[in-house]
């Protein structure tokens, strides 16, 4: 199991990894549904920070991080959906992020971001919506430790998957092979029992999955993924 503390030390990434969003919980039972998948196998919990401006809607921020850390040592793995991330860098740092992915469109900062994530001891990750072209990630490909592809608009939880978007995993997988590096690819949204097989055939790696894992049986839900993923 990869613990909070570990997160800086993994070596040989690319392993395969599940990320549950819990935007889909249930936060009167927040605590109590962490516990459950992080018992029943999920490596990472993905947070959805949303400040209604880069996204419409407007989700949670540090003092629920803070609180929740409280639960689970699995590896935080935060997603801002946010205007200019570089002024909150530190305080998703302090309030235990282990990862902290932020979206290329929202910032003309996009490499020192990177630096000031690695300065504080995580892992950085970068993050394009559909419609922006993949190219856009180059200048980034010798620094970053992750990238995410949204395989949905942005902003709210159990929207279907777009399908142009398995390409854009294609080409992004192949943008990583020829860096020589050891990147994690990872797609968000949308991600259900059916499609599972295709995006991890065409190249992520970290698979955040919201409303499927957490409508119906948690631990049953993420237990199937993990075999998928196996
Ligand atoms: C959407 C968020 C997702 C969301 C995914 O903007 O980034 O993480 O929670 O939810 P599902 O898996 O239900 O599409
Ligand atoms: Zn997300």
């Amino acid at each position: 199991m990869i613990k909070h503390a570990e997160i800086t030390e993994r070596k040989g990434m690319n392993m395969n990894i599940l990320s549950p969003s819990i935007l889909s919980a249930d936060f009167a039972k927040l605590g109590e549904q962490i516990e459950i998948m992080d018992k029943a196998g999920a490596q990472y919990v993905h947070i959805d920070v949303m400040d209604g401006l880069f996204v419409p809607s407007i989700s949670y921020g540090m003092p629920l991080i803070q609180s929740i850390r409280k639960v689970t040592d699995r590896v935080f793995d935060v997603h801002l959906m946010i205007e200019k991330p570089e002024r909150y860098i530190d305080e998703f740092v302090k309030c235990g992020a282990d990862i902290i992915t932020f979206h290329v469109e929202a910032t003309e900062k996009t490499g020192e971001i990177i630096d000031a994530i690695h300065e504080k001891g995580i892992r950085a990750g970068i993050s394009i919506k559909p419609n922006t072209q993949v190219d856009i990630l180059k200048p980034y490909l010798d620094k970053v430790d992750m990238i995410l592809v949204m395989t949905v608009e942005p902003g709210f939880g159990g929207q279907a998957y777009i399908d142009f978007c398995t390409d854009k995993v294609r080409e992004v997988r192949k943008m990583v092979q020829e860096s020589g590096r050891d990147i994690d690819i990872q797609v968000d949204g949308g991600i259900n029992k059916e499609n599972i097989g295709m995006v991890l055939e065409a190249g992520a790696n970290v698979v955040v999955a919201g409303s499927a894992v957490f409508k119906g049986n948690i631990a049953e839900n993420v237990k199937y993924f993990l075999q998928q993923m196996a």
